[in-house]
């Protein structure tokens, strides 16, 4: 995990770099730290804590140079103290790394460095880097000091997962970064250049981007990079413009990541459903991106996602059953990499992941396409290295998500998923022109419908955080397609208000959790218009029968849950009936962020969390 960047231009880079790291921010927040190159010498400024920590270091111990590397962590090898932030240096201070990412034999490395009278300050598996390249520099000396044949010499003695930079105190105007399995971007604007984890914090002072692919190495200077591979073949730099605008990464008026995303998900659904539906002689056609898969030979379906993106793929598993009569399994990445699963003839396997960067469902990927199945991916940052590796890419097009809790990215996943499903009952020719006519033009009601729903249930959703946000632990009961919406709206609570809350199939209550129920114990019910329907009600009863604070999220005009619960959270009917779990969660993700507002928790970075989970 963790996010990197450097900058070299005409300003000086200590604040240019903390609005990198502030973007970066999502990929881990426990410490940060930049180093800077000040006429011949490396200045390192660290803070254990939040990036505000080093902002406030930076103001009482300024430090000057238009060239420099900065980190942002998530503590894996040592916790997250001061010594143990990024950057880590060479022993005489002359070589400072920022690294992302797992050095998987940094132990016997170590060793071997001690060995050589190398005394190491922190506990992180990052330090032998400097540490290597500075002995590889060393031994450049003849030739008057070569940085980059160090950094080559050092590349193959480390194992793992990796993306560094490094600056060297004898150059002052060039940065060096390896990317070896975890993500690198350099980017180019008109007086600077920049490198970064990730696109947002290019901007805006870089306006093209040129993505690194592993086993390459890049030479950035002030004036311009050159890539090349390991072993020093050339490679031409390819940069792309880039579309994303530093509009998109700001709050704008909300106070929160979290709050913006939440709002935009009509306009994310409304960009879309316009990306894949087309009207032709005044019926509504879907279009798909081209997935390199005969969608009309396969004949089951694995999904390999993790949390979030895994309960959009148990959404995903009833509409591909239902639309199209395949089979569907549904895997959680991190077992799936390590279940010696079998391939079934005519399997397909489709990657789910907001980031496409996820170690576990990377992993995955791997392993489903070493066992011969076409691997698809669901992302939504199109140049990540999922969507990189696998054979065809639908994308998502939610724009950045910056809050740490899935929002946008999960609703758009789930209609995403919902055509994924129409365009497979298609290849299986189960879908008539006009049934699919008349879906689409279902569809189309639904950003509205999320509007209607995010504005209808705000009083309700705040007047119960009010009054529950005390509350350890909550219940949260859904069946069918409720059942996902129930472990979202578990999830969200957990991840952003710190509250002990589960999720479970309704019908599966009784047999254990039901004997949590006391009065002060917060049960959450999805209780819309579905098949499941009447069973909810009996659901309601058995709580309110042992007394437990009922919410019922369901339509305004439902007597019963009215009549049952304590509180009921509108929602619209959807007119795309499958889709109605995109509208039960709204409620429950503004019912996350008013409960963890109220309990003082940060809703973007809540503890002990990262966005995107680059190691195992
Ligand atoms: C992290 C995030 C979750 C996210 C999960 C999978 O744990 O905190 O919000 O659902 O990773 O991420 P992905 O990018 O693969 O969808």
């Amino acid at each position: 995990m963790c996010g990197i960047a450097g900058y070299l231009g005409p300003h000086n880079a200590d604040q240019i770099l903390l609005v990198a790291l502030e973007r970066l921010k999502y990929r881990g927040y426990d410490s940060a730290g930049m180093a800077l190159l000040d006429q011949g010498k490396i200045v390192v400024r660290k803070a254990a804590g939040t990036l505000e920590h080093l902002a406030q270091k930076l103001i009482t111990e300024p430090a000057a140079g238009h060239a420099g590397i900065a980190h942002t962590r998530w503590a894996t090898h040592g916790a997250p103290t001061e010594i143990n932030s990024h950057p880590h240096q060479s022993s005489a201070g002359r070589v400072a790394v920022v690294h992302n990412g797992i050095i998987e034999n940094h132990d016997a490395l170590r060793k071997e460095l001690q060995a050589t009278g190398v005394v190491f300050r922190s506990q992180t598996d990052t330090e032998v880097i400097p540490h290597l390249i500075a002995q590889a520099y060393a031994h450049t000396a003849d030739a008057g000091g070569d940085p980059l044949l160090a950094v080559r010499a050092v590349i193959p003695r480390l194992t793992g997962s990796f993306a560094f930079a490094v600056i060297f105190a004898d150059f002052p105007e060039r940065i060096i970064a390896v990317r070896q399995g975890s993500p690198l971007l350099i980017g180019r604007g008109p007086e600077a250049m920049m490198l970064a984890s990730d696109i947002p914090a290019l901007l805006p002072h870089a306006d093209h981007v040129l993505h690194l692919d592993d086993g390459h190495l890049a030479d950035v200077t002030h004036t311009g990079v050159e890539i090349s591979t390991f072993a020093g073949a050339p490679v031409t730099a390819t940069f792309a413009r880039i579309e994303i605008s530093a509009d998109a990464v700001t709050k704008g008026s909300f106070d929160s990541f979290m709050a913006k995303e939440i709002a935009e998900q009509p306009t994310v659904l409304e960009r879309l459903l316009a990306s894949r539906i087309q009207v032709l002689a005044g019926c509504d056609h879907l279009v798909m991106p081209d997935l390199g898969v005969d969608l009309a030979t396969v004949r089951h379906v694995t999904f390999i996602a993790c949390v979030t993106s895994w309960h959009a793929a148990l959404l995903a598993k009833r509409f591909i059953e239902h639309l199209a009569g395949i089979p569907v399994e549904v895997e959680v990445a991190s077992e799936y990499r390590y279940r010696k699963p079998l391939a079934i003839p005519g399997g397909l396997a489709v990657a789910i992941s907001q980031s496409g960067e996820t170690a576990d469902t990377l992993a995955s990927v791997r392993l489903a396409k070493r066992l011969g199945l076409p691997v698809i991916a669901l992302v939504n940052v199109m140049s990540s290295t999922i969507a990189r590796e696998s054979s065809g890419v639908m994308p998502l097009f939610a724009g950045p998500e910056i809050g740490v809790a899935s929002t946008k990215a999960y609703t758009a996943q789930v209609l995403a998923l919902y055509l994924f499903a129409l365009q497979l009952a298609k290849a299986k020719g189960l879908l008539t022109p006009s049934a699919e006519a008349s879906i689409l033009e279902d569809l189309r009601t639904l950003p509205d419908q999320v509007r209607n729903t995010l504005a209808g249930c705000e009083n309700a959703v705040s007047e119960a955080a009010a009054l529950f946000a005390p509350a350890d632990a909550s219940v949260f009961l859904g069946r069918l397609g409720e059942h996902p919406t129930a472990l979202e709206g578990a999830l969200k609570l957990k991840e952003i208000a710190y509250i002990h809350a589960n999720g479970y199939p309704a019908g599966e209550f009784k047999h254990g959790p039901i004997a949590l129920v006391t009065a002060h114990l917060p049960v959450i019910c999805l209780c819309p218009h579905d098949e499941a329907y009447e069973k909810m009600l009996s659901n309601l009863q058995e709580v309110r029968a042992r007394h437990g604070r009922l919410i019922g999220v369901g339509h305004a005009d439902d007597h019963h849950l009215h009549d049952l619960c304590d509180h009921v959270f509108p929602i619209e009917r959807a007119r795309a009936k499958a889709l109605q779990p995109i509208l039960s969660i709204l409620p429950l993700q503004r019912y996350a962020y008013h409960v963890a507002k109220r309990r003082g928790c940060n809703v973007d970075q809540p503890r002990n969390l990262a966005k995107s989970v680059t190691v195992e």
